[in-house]
């Protein structure tokens, strides 16, 4: 590889107002300026599910370092709501844990901060905690909240009719301040309960209320995609199925499952990890750019695209799944999925999945997109590889490698694209590389939850998931999960914990492979 780089950092000068190097103002024009800009407003963040990892790991450590960034208004708190029994005091220690994780914790800071926190006992579904909460901290019509479902999916539902119930957020609560409901994934377990889910929350609430939240939304990496794709005159012409072959999306993780089994089991990598991370990368690889890059914009496109999936019973080839599942890694000690704590000892449960579909619109018709995803894997990564049609040279008889273009999402970001040249001081041809890192500019990049929690904050939806796009995301799905539901064991293949995972050529060979039905299933 030669060290050449793609320039990083600040843009340069800006050119006319609907020139290429507008977009990332546009964006930020639509969101009332740059992300960090705005000026926070106090707000209760009530945390439903409040001593879950989640919470713990996530959700308070981006808080605290929002409100000690001044991103998060002084006057702010936070109330955790859970089934423990336990004071503010073993609250705060509780979480005191993943804080003093970040980067540059200060325990000053932290004290100041989680004197705002308190802990409300109760369970989700019990009406108690919320006429409490009512009573306690939204007696003010005019006190801003922001309900955040971090609990177990299943009681999404219940906890959404409840905080509206209590008359604490929801279209019939008379608050004068915002009120708003952030939502956790997995958004239901399928078509019919992501519907039903969504009907019961309309009934209640404005969709501009509502915040679904995909936390690789949130990543500066894959925000980084629409600028890749719109911002650069270089892609932009070629990003068709006139230059392009295939696109693989691939996240692959190290760690297995660890103490998750409970939640995973029933799960899988499909409802864990497909139908939300990787369907979200698909949309801002594949959608088309928008009108203007205002929220419904954007929104807007990631559905049509969506749509543009064709259902398998109506596409015959179009879409084709296999999944995996780890064992023992005796060598490495690392244990099999069924070996994990709260795993069911004969679970059928896929930690591994690739899926291929297609996309029957102008821009892609023949396109196979290959989405990947799995669990205690060689190596964690995440990128997006769009890979060329072959040039025309003759090569000694042989067409020349096709160009490859990688996004790599994390752990770093960047892109390289792979091309053929003629090796120095023979007429051979040899490949080359030119890769570059997205450098950080200017300080800090958020994290995932830290934009997001700013975002729906501010009111954003941009980064989040409208009702429809969960459910047209389910609905590409539904064939590949009834054929699993038909048969618990179909098609399941058995990889070795901490290696590349099953083989998954046949989703890349043109004909149409066993589509979502376990035609060679192999056993552990
Ligand atoms: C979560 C999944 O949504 O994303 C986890 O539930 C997964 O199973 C995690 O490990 C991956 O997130 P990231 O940001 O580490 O890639």
């Amino acid at each position: 590889m030669i060290g050449r780089t793609f320039a990083t950092g600040s843009s340069g000068p800006r050119g006319p107002s609907r020139s290429p190097e507008s977009i990332p103002r546009a964006l930020e024009d639509a969101r009332g300026g740059p992300a960090g800009s705005r000026s926070p407003v106090d707000a209760v963040i009530v945390l439903i599910g409040g001593t879950g990892d989640l919470a713990a790991r996530r959700i308070v450590p981006a808080l605290f370092t929002l409100w000690r960034e001044g991103r998060l208004a002084p006057g702010s708190r936070v109330v955790g709501m859970g089934r423990r029994s336990m004071d503010d005091g073993s609250y705060r220690r509780l979480l005191a844990e993943g804080c003093s994780a970040l980067p540059g914790f200060d325990p000053a800071a932290w004290e100041a901060f989680s004197s705002r926190i308190e802990y409300l006992r109760g369970d989700a579904s019990d009406p108690r905690p919320y006429a409490l909460l009512s009573a306690r901290r939204f007696a003010d019509a005019s006190t801003n909240g922001l309900f955040y479902l971090a609990c177990v999916p299943d009681r999404f539902g219940d906890a959404a009719r409840r905080i509206a119930e209590a008359g604490l957020a929801g279209r019939d609560s008379g608050a004068t301040g915002f009120r708003r409901l952030a939502v956790e994934k997995p958004f239901g377990t399928d078509l019919a309960s992501a519907r039903s889910l969504n009907r019961l929350l309309h009934e209640r609430y404005d969709e501009s209320d509502i915040f679904r939240v995909d936390h690789y939304l949130g990543k500066d990496a894959v925000q980084n995609l629409l600028y890749f794709r719109f911002a650069n005159a270089l892609f932009e012409p070629v990003w068709n199925r006139k230059y392009i072959e295939r696109v693989e999306i691939s996240v692959t993780e190290t760690g297995g499952i660890g103490q998750r089994g409970g939640y995973y089991d029933d799960a899988g990598a499909t409802r864990d990890m497909l139908q939300s991370h990787l369907m979200q990368l698909f949309c801002l690889t594949a959608m088309e750019r928008p009108a203007d890059f205002s929220q419904e914009a954007v929104r807007e496109e990631k559905v049509r695209i969506l749509r543009a999936v064709p259902h398998a019973a109506e596409g015959g080839d179009s879409l084709a799944c296999l999944r995996g599942q780890y064992v023992r890694n005796h060598e490495a000690g690392l244990p099999g999925y069924r070996e994990e704590p709260y795993v069911r000892p004969d679970s059928g449960t896929e930690t591994f999945v690739a899926l291929r579909l297609s996309v029957d619109n102008w821009r892609w018709n023949g396109v196979p997109f290959i989405l990947k995803t799995g669990k205690s894997l060689a190596a964690r990564s995440t990128a997006i590889s769009v890979i060329f049609r072959a040039g025309s040279m003759d090569l000694n008889g042989q067409d020349p490698d096709a160009n490859r273009l990688v996004l790599r999402i994390q752990p770093e970001e960047g892109a390289s694209i792979g091309f053929n040249v003629k090796a120095p001081g023979s007429d051979g041809p040899a490949r080359d590389e030119l890769s570059g890192m997205f450098r950080r500019s200017g300080g800090q990049v958020p994290g995932p939850y830290e934009r997001l929690l700013a975002d729906a904050l501010a009111g954003d939806s941009t980064l989040f998931i409208r009702f429809d796009e969960t459910e047209e995301a389910w609905r590409l799905l539904e064939p590949v999960l009834s054929a699993w539901k038909r048969d618990p064991l179909a098609d399941l293949a058995f990889y070795t914990a901490g290696g590349d995972g099953p083989d998954i050529s046949r989703l890349l060979a043109r004909e149409n492979p066993a589509a979502a039905t376990g035609r060679d299933a192999r056993g552990a």
